[in-house]
């Protein structure tokens, strides 16, 4: 059920609405800027183990959700690219962390697809690219997808992780929040996605549930301390708001001999039936079998181990939003929770692993977020990540891409619910020569007709539902 929604039409004074949020001066936005963090592998429930005094302190000063839920493919790549473009992976393609392709035999690793624009560049703008067509400056440190090139255009600034990037030296962590804040107050970036590989990396070596994790989540604890610092010391407070989330959870791996582990060439003879797969990665993998061995294939693997997942292609759930995608191969495996889809030998040391189905809890990740936009002390429900898309564009005053989104999950977080309509719509071309398009023109529009003083607002009033 949808929340009811009351839809009051009346004449304001603009006194009124600048209570709210205030006007811009000139064309110069009104808007705060926005800093997303990604903490990869940061599963939902990480801080209830040990002690978190900067997280626990933004429960108070912003706002939590319990948990949310990644896309059907809970891996790097595909799912934080459906935050940063609010589309369904089988519409954005990026599908897995290795750029691959089937005819060629090519795998890149998850670092040198960073650089490959073919692999990222399939139609879907990212955040990044819309709002600097609307004239923001955004950046990314890191963050996946953030170095390709989208319809030829880069984003404005962009940092790829290199080679042999240490995930976890705590005096380079600090040193990026340094770096981020002088792209905010003396370069005057509007956006910027900042990405940490932990704790991903200790998550798969370690397994989830041991010391050295609850160690490394203390060291993001106190990295979000220092975040918390810095944005005091460089006066942002009252202008930045900060989203800190993640792309998935982590679980252990389920070793034999405690279980049978699954080992597909079991069940298959590869070099018979299989021209080219995707497994040894985590709990999801595919299959494209030689010409004419898809039912083969299937029905061999199809009952071959009780908690290994079959299905052929169009027989994928729709709510998995993966299927429709043309790089999606034609047999898909899941592994039920903590059985890793091993191929011809069982190579993965990996202790703790994700990549299973979403609906597990341990897939599930972290969403937090504060700033002046936001409210305080608010505990917001379970929701898909896919709709911080169209918060990040509400928040910058950007006018969204289509997208699968929906801001009905996350409205209710803003301290602002109120939306201004104009009667007088503005005409493209004064858009255009503003630079800017949607909200931000309504914006600067209504600062031109100040002096009127009355104009039309519509003012939605949203009732929750307990
Ligand atoms: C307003 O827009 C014009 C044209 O795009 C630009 O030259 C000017 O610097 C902008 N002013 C401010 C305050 O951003
Ligand atoms: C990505 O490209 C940049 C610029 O060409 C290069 O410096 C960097 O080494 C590349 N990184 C990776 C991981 O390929
Ligand atoms: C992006 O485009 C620029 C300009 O054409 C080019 O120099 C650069 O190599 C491209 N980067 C990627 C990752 O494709
Ligand atoms: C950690 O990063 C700092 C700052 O970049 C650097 O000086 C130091 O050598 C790094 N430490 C390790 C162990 O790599
Ligand atoms: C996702 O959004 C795109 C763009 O609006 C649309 O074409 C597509 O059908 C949507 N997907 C779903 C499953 O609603
Ligand atoms: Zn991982």
């Amino acid at each position: 059920m949808t929340a009811p929604t009351i839809v009051v039409i009346g004449v304001a004074l603009l006194g009124l609405l600048s209570e709210g949020r205030p006007l811009p001066a000139g064309n110069k936005s009104s808007f705060n800027k926005l800093l997303m963090i990604s903490f990869d592998g940061f599963r939902w429930n990480y801080d209830q183990d040990v002690d978190t005094p900067n997280l626990d302190l933004l429960v108070k000063e912003g706002v939590k959700a319990k948990f949310i839920s990644p896309p059907a493919i809970p891996m790097t790549s595909p799912s934080h690219f459906t935050t940063i473009t609010g589309r369904w992976i089988e519409d954005h393609g990026v599908v897995h962390n290795l750029m691959f392709n089937p005819k060629t035999l090519l795998k890149l690793t998850h670092k040198a697809t960073q650089n490959r624009s073919e692999w990222w560049d399939n139609g879907v703008l990212p955040l990044w690219i819309t709002a600097q067509n609307q004239g923001l400056k955004t950046a990314s440190f890191h963050y996946p997808g953030g170095g390709a090139n989208f319809s030829g255009q880069s984003v404005t600034r962009s940092l790829v992780e290199s080679y042999g990037h240490p995930d976890s030296n705590e005096t380079e962590w600090r040193e990026n929040i340094d770096i981020v804040m002088g792209w905010f107050t003396k370069e005057n970036f509007d956006f910027v996605t900042l990405y940490y590989g932990e704790p991903d990396a200790v998550g798969h070596a370690k397994g989830p549930e041991t010391k050295e994790r609850r160690l490394m989540i203390q060291q993001i604890d106190r990295t979000i301390g220092y975040l918390l610092k810095a944005i005091e010391k460089h006066n942002l407070k009252n202008k930045l708001n900060v989203i800190i989330t993640s792309d998935h959870g982590m679980t252990t791996i389920k070793k034999a001999p405690a279980v049978e582990e699954i080992k597909l060439s079991n069940y298959i003879k590869f070099n018979q039936l299989v021209h080219f797969d995707l497994l040894d990665y985590g709990g999801y993998g595919m299959i494209l079998p030689k010409e004419g061995k898809v039912e083969e294939v299937y029905q061999a693997l199809k009952n071959a181990h009780p908690h290994l997942k079959v299905f052929k292609k169009e027989e994928v759930p729709e709510s998995f939003h993966i299927a429709k995608q043309n790089r999606i191969l034609p047999i898909v495996l899941y592994g039920d929770l903590g059985y890793n889809l091993n191929s011809r030998i069982i190579l993965n040391v990996n202790k703790g692993d994700h990549s299973f189905t979403n609906e597990h809890m341990d897939m599930k990740t972290i969403f937090r977020a504060f700033g002046p936009d936001f409210k305080k002390n608010f505990l917001a429900a379970p929701f898909d990540s896919i709709n911080i898309y169209p918060l990040m564009c509400k928040l910058l005053g950007v006018s969204p891409t289509p997208h699968n989104g929906s801001l009905a999950y996350t409205q209710d977080m803003l301290v602002d619910d109120i939306e201004v309509q104009l009667t007088q719509e503005p005409t493209g071309k004064k858009a255009e020569a503003s630079g800017r398009k949607g909200p931000r023109v309504q914006k600067s529009i209504l600062q031109k007709n100040k002096q009127k003083k009355v104009f039309v607002v519509t003012l939605k009033i949203h009732l929750h539902n307990y």
